[in-house]
């Protein structure tokens, strides 16, 4: 039997409530495909800071370097815990940067993903969004200001000020552009370019780059488009778009704003593909302020399952039946709170609740 090892780390706040149901997800999947899972459980997050004195333990590297893929949870603490951890030393910037850069994941995919059946979860009129929404949005993740050069200290008048560099090569731009190209070749041959090059160079680099690419792909159609503008289209005519390509913080904040037209960032898995190790997350936070409470909804880390079987493992079919599984749970009338009006939150789904119906789907 196939054996696959996965570093699983749970992060902080919500994080170890819906791991445990991706968990779950994995253990039912294992007879359904004839594999086996190890899985190695590791400190990891802000909490890890706390316990161990930092924030990526050298044992969770190791572990993580020895496995097949990693299966992360959301990191980041309340405001007052974070704070008392040194800036340098808080776990987006020691941590998640850092693991980013260590296995090279350069392309994050975040499926923005609302079945017709569930648009009544969209904060969009359903007239405007007939057939759902169907988008891949593809972020840049290891280059561009978030892992720029920093300096900080005073000007001539004493002012303080901070100086943080967006660097990109053209090499770094021509790999992700790949993955766009191959990503709108799977799906319908369309993909969005997303820049700023009337004010940013590392744009007008950006469009040569998407100009030296585009004719080995001549079955996919590239439309340009400025950041601000795709923001306002995301929402108004969300229908435009089917792949979206783009930097690093382009990503960051469309991708939460594409969370918000699916009615919850809890619907956002992601998969961060790197040269020889992928990991998985959800696209949000840790929201400390509902953690422990087996409120928070676990669609974004059993997606990200999903996901993981696809990328990593080629269980095409295993992955197929979780995102039907998924779907089959909202379908079947159940809201997690994130997604209820707030007169039917009473009737909420829980955490493990939620992750049993899933469980169930699966196996029936
Ligand atoms: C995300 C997150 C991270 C990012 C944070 C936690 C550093 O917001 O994955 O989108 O900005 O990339
Ligand atoms: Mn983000």
């Amino acid at each position: 039997m196939k054996t696959f090892s996965i570093a699983v780390l749970e992060g902080d706040g919500i994080g170890p409530e819906i791991t445990r149901e991706a968990v779950k997800v994995l253990r039912a999947i294992e007879p359904i495909a004839g594999v086996s899972f190890d899985l190695r459980f590791a400190p990891f997050g802000g909490q890890a800071w706390f316990d161990h004195g930092t924030s990526f333990p050298a044992e969770t590297m190791a572990i993580c370097d020895a496995s097949d893929a990693i299966l992360k949870g959301p990191i980041g603490l309340g405001t007052e815990a974070s704070r008392r951890i040194p800036v340098n030393e808080q776990p987006e910037r020691a941590g998640l940067l850092p693991m980013r850069k260590r296995y090279n994941t350069y392309a994050n995919f975040r499926p923005v993903y609302l079945p017709p059946e569930l648009c009544h979860f969209s904060p969009l009129r359903k007239e405007r969004i007939p057939n759902g929404i169907d988008i891949m949005m593809i972020r840049e993740l290891v280059g561009g200001l978030y892992f720029g050069e920093k300096e900080e200290g005073r000007n001539e008048a004493g002012g303080r000020y901070v100086k943080e560099t967006l660097e990109y090569t053209a090499l770094q731009i021509r790999r992700i552009l790949h993955t766009g190209f191959q990503e709108a070749r799977k799906r319908k041959g369309l993909l969005h370019s997303v820049h700023k090059s009337n004010v940013l160079l590392s744009s007008v680099l950006w469009n040569e780059v998407v100009d030296e690419v585009a004719p080995e792909y001549p079955d996919v159609r590239v439309e340009h488009i400025i950041v601000d503008a795709a923001a306002t289209a995301l929402v108004l005519r969300p229908e435009t778009f089917d792949v979206m390509v783009m930097e690093n913080m382009f990503g960051d904040i469309l991708s939460d704003l594409a969370g918000g037209i699916l009615g919850s960032l809890g619907l956002m898995p992601s998969a961060c593909v790197g040269t020889e190790k992928s990991y998985y997350e959800p696209s949000h936070g840790s929201a400390p302020d509902i953690a422990g409470r087996g409120t928070a909804n676990p669609y974004s880390m059993i997606g990200s399952v999903a996901l993981m079987l696809e990328k990593s493992f080629e269980m095409d079919d295993a992955a197929r039946r979780v995102w039907d599984a998924l779907r089959a749970v909202f379908a079947a009338g159940h809201v997690t709170a994130d997604l209820a009006a707030p007169e039917e939150r009473g009737k909420a789904l829980g955490t493990a609740a939620f992750g049993d119906l899933v469980v169930a789907a699966l196996k029936s």
